[in-house]
């Protein structure tokens, strides 16, 4: 499988704080990947250049092919690079369909085209379709998590961002959006998710990035990193 996404020695810096100090990594096709680290060490920053809210100080990063500092920010969606950001960004005073359609500002393939997938979304998280009305700041943490996702799938991205999904979550819910994750990579997204819950993000990935202090410090197949001793002592608490 080609790699859609490569990144090469890249920094990014705020102000004189350097964050990202020379990150290299890839993700293929169809792949799931994780980010997993501890909290400071660089996740949030990394997925936001992804996302063209930073911009690098230096480094290479290649997206489908193309050189992503040649891809307008407000193009990245068009071009196949959906983020949803650490915490989360949906559009509170919306309701749930308005949201979904505003994630589909992007598409030209038509109004019947974006009703059926907003009818997809629907399918894949039934509980978004009962409150399609309801402003979405008045839903539970885990149904605007579920919008969020949602909207960024409305763009019909090659490539999904995930920052935290689990975050602020009950575990059950946890469960029910990670199941979802899932069936939608399945249905030919490619996914790099970073999670500060490393063995939530080590089940559900193929291949992960520990990244430490701006950089990776260790990589490989999620399996082997969950039996890594290194990675149970410091991400795991075992
Ligand atoms: N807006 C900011 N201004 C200055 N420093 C920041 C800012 N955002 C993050 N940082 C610093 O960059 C480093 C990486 O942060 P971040 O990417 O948010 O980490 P993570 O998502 O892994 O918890 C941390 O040291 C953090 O304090
Ligand atoms: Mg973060």
């Amino acid at each position: 499988m080609k790699n859609i996404l490569e990144v090469s020695d890249l920094k990014v810096s705020y102000g004189a704080i350097q964050a990202i100090k020379g990150l290299n990594f890839h993700v293929a096709e169809g792949e799931m990947v994780a980010l997993i680290g501890a909290n400071g060490a660089g996740k949030t920053t990394t997925l936001k250049t992804l996302g063209g809210l930073l911009s690098p100080a230096s480094g290479q990063i290649t997206f489908d092919g193309k050189a992503h500092a040649a891809i307008k920010s407000h193009d990245l969606i068009r071009e196949g690079l959906a983020l949803v950001p650490e915490g989360r960004g949906i559009f509170p005073k919306l309701t749930v369909v308005e949201n979904l359609e505003m994630g589909a500002f992007s598409r030209t393939d038509g109004k019947a085209a974006i009703e059926a997938d907003i009818e997809r979304m629907f399918g894949i998280f039934p509980r978004l379709k009962e409150r399609a009305f309801q402003l979405a700041g008045t839903m539970s943490g885990g149904e605007q998590q579920m919008l969020a996702i949602s909207r960024a799938l409305m763009g019909k991205p090659k490539l999904l961002l995930l920052d935290e999904p689990s975050m602020g979550l009950a575990p059950i819910i946890v469960q029910k959006i990670f199941e979802t994750i899932r069936e939608v990579v399945k249905g030919g997204v490619t996914l790099l998710l970073v999670e500060q819950n490393a063995k939530l993000a080590l089940q559900t990935c193929q291949r992960a990035y520990v990244i430490d202090g701006g950089k990776i410090a260790l990589e490989g197949q999620a399996q082997d990193l969950l039996h890594n001793e290194q990675v149970q002592k410091a991400y795991l608490g075992e």
